[in-house]
């Protein structure tokens, strides 16, 4: 009864869980904020029990009369002050961030039939995406379009410019550099986009070439390190939005955002990095040399060898990460090797979605 006393009486009333303020059939809410009385007090509570029999505190309001009924354990979930701190699961609060010596000898991978047929695989693999930032599918089939399949069993493709997927492999005319044979030091990708593609998919078709190895960082860790090491430079790169552009003839993208991402109470919910679509960043000019530090100290952090997870795709390896998290790179390779990855963007929520129905189902 304490925490009633403490309850903001418009929160409180918002949340009425009773049938004549959400349809029974959805749980979607009936009225709008404006529609509660404006001098809206709790006039009396009582010991009640949910319908389902579960210990309750009924609040009586006033001046209306209505009744709410609340389950104990749904005011211990949700009372502020008698939790931690809230959060959806985006920020580093609910992941485990990792470098490459920790990951070693676990590395969060599925079998493609596994993951498929049974749920608590599937579970397993998804549940990881979100916590690590990535899963490795093993034997998935080594087909054109595959990769569609692969995030079509735990969400939406993200069609872009690029299409529904795209090619990475070396092409005569490339307009991105991802479609060459050049190294590419560790990115994530499309920053230039808003909202910008929250997952990504590789799945190797064929790796024959001298080079093309693979390497994933994870960002929040490479940023939590920034913070504890230079918290000047973690700061400017929270507070700098930094243009971001992708042109070719059909298309002209830009986004403004800064490389490090942070939450109202600081804790890192994206990152942005990604040397070949930076654009000129405007600031003072007393400013920009401030930027470029601390740019090129976050640049240098992500390229220590201990922070890279090396390993190398082979056919049928289907790998599927965080890009909001995870950066990913790639040793150069021989353009006369063969090397054909198809790429494709989807998003975490549904993935989250997903992964919460299955629960539903398992527990
Ligand atoms: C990309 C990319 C990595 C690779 O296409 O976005 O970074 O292994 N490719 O070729
Ligand atoms: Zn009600
Ligand atoms: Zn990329």
């Amino acid at each position: 009864m304490e925490s009633l006393a403490s309850a903001p009486p418009f929160w409180l009333r918002d949340n009425c869980p009773c049938p004549a303020c959400r349809d029974p059939r959805n749980g979607q809410k009936l009225f709008q904020i404006t529609e509660l009385p404006a001098a809206l007090t709790v006039d009396s509570v009582h010991d009640a029990h949910t319908p389902d029999g579960a210990a309750a505190l009924e609040v009586v309001w006033a001046p209306d009369g209505h009744r709410s009924v609340y389950a104990e354990t749904w005011l211990q979930d949700h009372l502020l002050g008698t939790t931690a701190a809230s959060g959806d699961g985006r920020t580093e609060d609910d992941k485990e961030l990792w470098d490459a010596p920790g990951l070693a000898g676990r590395l969060p991978e599925a079998d493609w039939d596994a993951y498929l047929t049974d749920p608590a695989v599937r579970a397993t693999a998804l549940e990881s995406v979100l916590r690590l930032g990535f899963v490795l599918l093993r034997n998935v089939p080594v087909r054109d379009r595959q990769v569609l399949d692969v995030a079509r069993t735990f969400g939406y493709v993200r069609e872009t410019n690029y299409g529904e997927l795209f090619e990475v492999r070396v092409e005569a005319d490339p307009n991105n550099l991802a479609f060459t044979g050049a190294r590419i030091t560790p990115h994530t990708d499309n920053p230039y986009r808003d909202p910008v593609p929250t997952l990504q998919l590789l799945h190797c078709l064929t790796n024959a070439a001298q080079g093309g190895d693979s390497g994933l960082v994870d960002g929040f860790h490479a940023a939590a390190l920034l913070r504890a090491e230079a918290p000047e430079a973690y700061e400017i790169l929270t507070r700098v939005p930094v243009p971001f552009a992708f042109a070719d003839e059909h298309t002209e993208l830009r986004a403004h955002r800064p490389l490090i991402g942070a939450d109202r109470d600081g804790r890192i919910r994206e990152i942005r990095f990604n040397n070949r679509s930076i654009g000129a960043v405007r600031l003072p000019v007393d400013l920009l040399d401030a930027f470029y530090a601390a740019y090129r100290r976050f640049g240098e952090l992500l390229l220590r060898p201990e922070l890279q997870l090396d390993f190398r795709l082979t056919p049928g390896d289907c790998l599927i990460f965080d890009n909001t998290r995870l950066l990913h790179a790639r040793t150069a390779f021989a353009e006369s090797g063969a090397r054909h990855l198809q790429g494709a963007y989807a998003d975490i929520d549904g993935l989250a979605s997903t992964l919460a129905v299955l629960r539903r189902e398992t527990m």
